[in-house]
């Protein structure tokens, strides 16, 4: 096919070549927001007198048609086109013929490419939030159920303290909320027009970059047209928020694959999504979490190649930057399927408190709870401490727990003991005593919840 381009070079390049410089196979996927820039540039264009008013009329009739015959599927994207941007233009001059050429007046595809991927780039924020939101909607659900269901909460993956499963995973909601902030503040950034940079330098004609902008729904037009087409920042900066929203996803895999195992079951996943062994037919995997947790390595290697390939080019742009769509496209299918799944497996798990509360009755995770009865008897902090580990330290050795270690034994520890401290480190007393703002007792969890579920509105 001829080049677009042809002129002071021959045009003909070695396929081999074509096929290497091409980018339509993955950039086709911004035909719409192509499509879009193109209609508002159009309009500029005449606005400002420098096509004529019928022309553009012309131009956006023949862009529209060629969008919704993407769309219903009777005009097929030619993959032997270098790029989206020309083969859309390519397809509008073979519908209006001479006209067609018209479009790409003070403009260029430096310029289109970065108009184009703001645009998408703007579109996918918006799906990812919402898709985040339903998902902290579910935790919420999930937290609500659970509320009360004791289970030892880690430091270390020691057990530690009793805590309830809501409370522990209202952590996550904590955590996906930032991200969903972290994601409007990219977009912040990510809202302004380079449409109108050109290749780099601006242009000789009477455009009006504002009109455009405005259009397009930006803030405005970047400042700087150098910056405009050199700027990849945005992406890096999606780049990092969504490897943050799978560094959580990863950490929440994590604890469901340990939660569903049989040295845990804590939980257990619905069949939905689980798998099972070839060989072994007593195994339940949990391959969702796994994935989840697997895929966040290519995330964050979609950030990294992004980064290393910006960092050495100069300005303005230079074909490496071509190399920006690839990664960020599967970062962002590949977050949004993560999401996906993780909605559905976390709305359909079930948990089984009896072996969580068992769990939390093994590993003297009222200790704490020990000391601080003493403490609230007049003991100081740290002499409470020693002698709740000393008391520890003979239960481990003559086969009790803390419950029903005898109240003798415990008076000769300290003679501050008396009967009522079997209530003190009762777990749910444990648990319902932590009023602290935050903490893990049920009326605290209950207000994390109804003050997420108010941010979500
Ligand atoms: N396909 C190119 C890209 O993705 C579009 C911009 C091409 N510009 C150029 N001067 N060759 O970056």
């Amino acid at each position: 096919m001829a080049k677009m381009w042809e002129g002071v070079t021959s045009g003909i390049t070695d396929s081999l070549a074509d096929d290497f410089n091409s980018s339509i196979g993955f950039d086709s996927r911004m035909y719409a927001e192509d499509i879009k820039g193109s209609m508002v540039h159009a309009e500029m264009l005449s606005n400002k007198g420098i096509i004529a008013q019928d022309e553009a009329e012309k131009i956006i009739e023949g862009l529209e048609g060629i969008l919704s015959d993407i769309e219903n599927g009777t005009l097929k994207i030619d993959y032997s086109c270098e790029d989206i941007h020309m083969f859309i233009e390519a397809e509008l001059t073979g519908r209006l013929g001479e006209l067609g050429k018209k479009l790409h007046t003070a403009r260029s595809r430096n310029d289109q490419v970065a108009l184009d991927l703001r645009l998408n780039m703007r579109k996918e924020i918006d799906e990812i939030s919402d898709l985040l939101k339903e998902f902290i909607g579910i935790i919420c659900d999930k937290a609500e159920e659970n509320k009360g269901i004791i289970m030892p909460g880690y430091t270390h993956l020691q057990r530690a303290q009793p805590i309830t499963f809501g409370h522990q995973i209202m952590a996550y909601a904590m955590m996906f909320l930032r991200d969903i902030e972290r994601l409007a503040d990219a977009k912040k950034r990510l809202n302004i027009s380079p449409i109108g940079s050109c290749a780099l330098a601006g242009t000789t004609y009477n455009t009006d970059r504002f009109f455009e902008a405005e259009k397009l729904g930006f803030e405005g037009p970047c400042l700087n047209s150098i910056d405009g087409v050199s700027d990849r920042d945005f992406v890096l900066e999606i780049l990092f928020d969504i490897s943050a929203i799978m560094m959580h996803l990863s950490r929440f895999s994590e604890e469901i694959i340990l939660w569903s195992s049989w040295e845990f079951k804590f939980i257990t996943l619905d069949d939905a999504y689980t798998t099972g062994s070839s060989i072994m037919p007593q195994k339940k995997n949990p391959d969702m979490a796994e994935l989840v947790r697997g895929k966040t390595g290519r995330v964050y290697g979609d950030l990294m190649a992004l980064l290393t390939t910006l960092k050495g080019i100069p300005l303005a742009y230079n074909k490496d930057m071509q190399e920006d769509k690839e990664g960020v496209f599967d970062a962002v299918d590949t977050v949004k399927m993560c999401i996906k799944i993780f909605i559905g497996m976390i709305k359909t798990l079930k948990t089984i408190p009896e072996n969580m509360l068992k769990a939390a009755q093994k590993g003297f995770i009222n200790a704490t709870d020990l000391a601080d009865y003493l403490v609230k008897k007049g003991e100081s902090f740290r002499n409470a401490y020693k002698i709740s580990g000393k008391i520890v330290a003979d239960c481990m050795e003559n086969g009790y727990i803390l419950e029903n270690y005898p109240l003798e034994k415990y008076k000769e520890k300290s003679r501050l003991f008396e009967s009522d401290l079997y209530d003190a480190i009762d777990l749910t007393e444990c648990v319902n005593k932590r009023i602290s703002f935050g903490g893990t007792g049920i009326k605290s969890v209950e207000n994390q919840i109804s003050v997420v579920r108010e941010k979500l509105k």
